[in-house]
């Protein structure tokens, strides 16, 4: 595995590689859904590409970015093992005075983005750098982050970018709870409330099966598993994000975010 802490390095590692690249950018404090995104890249691509870049344009006044867990050592043990052939952690990536990638204004105002202002915009023009510096064929991405994957798909289509963005489904631990960095803030009796999450979205799959169609219902059902928590969203859009009012199968996805003591947490089902 080539490390590239710079441009030149990963210039130079990248010259290298000919081929197909799959690609996963990453924050970091790698876990397994992350290792999921590479096992999908090892078996579609030549070579496997993985950023590890705490992005701090993505971060709003008074988030979590100077503590956002950084696992160095661990991460570049994790990528080894899991059969990463370039893993570039750069220092910086940003300059003063440069234009930034603008989210569009109905994608980014809505759910994640009406609550983080300007985080998709940090989001895609760190993407749009990484892209251009990895040149990859291939990127992969969690559905996970579902607002982020839609936005990213609708960059890569709207620039002409020459990518193919691949949707990767949600590692979850056994009790259900969606694999997230961030999960690493909570304390053990904060975990047991995190998987009122989880168990809601099972709930509401549970009861469409079961023939339920009207949206209110359902959102109805998911408040009543999430209480106590802080509610930031729950909702229930196409794949287009417009609101639904009845489910329409193998179209809609439901979203949550939810805060669990200081920590805020996002989980999806897709239906
Ligand atoms: P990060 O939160 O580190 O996530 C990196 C990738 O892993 C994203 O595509 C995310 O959707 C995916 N991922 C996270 N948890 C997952 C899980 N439980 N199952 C499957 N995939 C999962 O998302 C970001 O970083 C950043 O916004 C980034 C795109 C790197 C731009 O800075």
């Amino acid at each position: 595995m080539v490390i590239a802490t710079s441009r030149e390095e990963l210039s130079a590692a990248r010259q290298n590689m000919r081929g197909q690249i799959g690609f996963a950018p990453t924050m970091g404090a790698l876990h397994a859904g992350h290792l999921s995104l590479i096992e999908r890249a090892k078996k579609e691509n030549d070579f496997v590409a993985l950023s590890i870049y705490v992005n701090p344009t993505q971060f709003g006044a008074g988030e979590d970015f100077a503590r956002y867990p950084r696992k160095k050592e661990a991460d570049i043990a994790l990528c080894r093992a899991a059969g990463v052939d370039l893993l570039f952690m750069p220092e910086n990536l940003y300059g003063a005075n440069e234009p930034i990638v603008c989210a569009p204004l109905i994608g980014a105002s809505i759910l994640e983005g009406e609550i983080r202002r300007g985080h998709f915009d940090g989001v895609l023009t760190i993407v749009t750098k990484l892209f251009n510096l990895i040149k990859p064929m291939r990127a992969y991405f969690g559905k996970k982050d579902a607002q982020q994957l839609w936005l990213i798909q609708n960059m890569v289509k709207s620039f002409f970018m020459d990518i193919e963005i691949v949707a990767c489904e949600t590692t979850r631990e056994n009790n259900g709870l969606a694999l997230s960095s961030r999960n690493a803030y909570l304390s053990k009796s904060e975990k047991t409330d995190a998987l009122k999450l989880s168990r809601s979205l099972f709930e509401a799959s549970r009861l469409i099966k079961k023939n339920e169609t009207k949206t209110a219902a359902i959102v109805a059902a998911i408040l009543d598993i999430l209480q106590p928590l802080k509610v930031d969203y729950i909702a229930i859009v196409d794949r287009e994000f417009n609101a639904l009012e009845t489910i329409k199968k193998g179209e809609t996805i439901i979203l949550i975010a939810a805060r669990v003591g200081a920590t805020r947490l996002i989980d999806n089902m897709w239906i």
